[in-house]
């Protein structure tokens, strides 16, 4: 079980939920569960609405996923991956600092997602 720790300063206070191993819920799924105000649009990855700052509260357990090429070039188009981090996303499948939430799987790793409350702004 992953604990998902959720921090803006659109939040009284940083709320941690339970992320259940296995399950297949988006962060952006499991933040409006809980009542977690991440902005959100078209919930596809297309609009950039719900971009987030992800880190890892122990970076050595940071999983490889692939990233979709829709979420790729949407953070590309917000500026917000760097070439370096397109390279490690493509050889290593190592995720970027920044994610959609309508496209990140929550998964068993611990993970503090920060987002500024203005869509798209992280
Ligand atoms: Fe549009 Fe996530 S809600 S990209």
């Amino acid at each position: 079980m992953a604990i998902v720790t959720f921090s803006s300063p659109l939040m009284h206070k940083d709320k941690a939920v339970y992320a259940i191993a296995g399950d297949t819920k988006t962060i952006l799924a499991l933040a409006e569960e809980h009542r977690i105000p991440i902005p959100f649009d078209c919930r596809d990855g297309n609009c950039g609405s719900c971009l987030i700052e992800v880190s890892y509260d122990d970076p050595t357990q940071k999983k490889g996923i692939m990233l979709t090429d829709k979420e790729k070039s949407k953070l590309k188009e917000l500026g917000k991956i760097t070439e370096e981090e397109i390279e490690n996303a493509e050889v290593n499948d190592m995720p970027p600092r920044y994610r959609l939430a309508c496209q990140f799987i929550a998964r068993d790793e611990d993970v503090t997602i920060t987002f500024s409350g203005n869509p798209g702004g992280a």
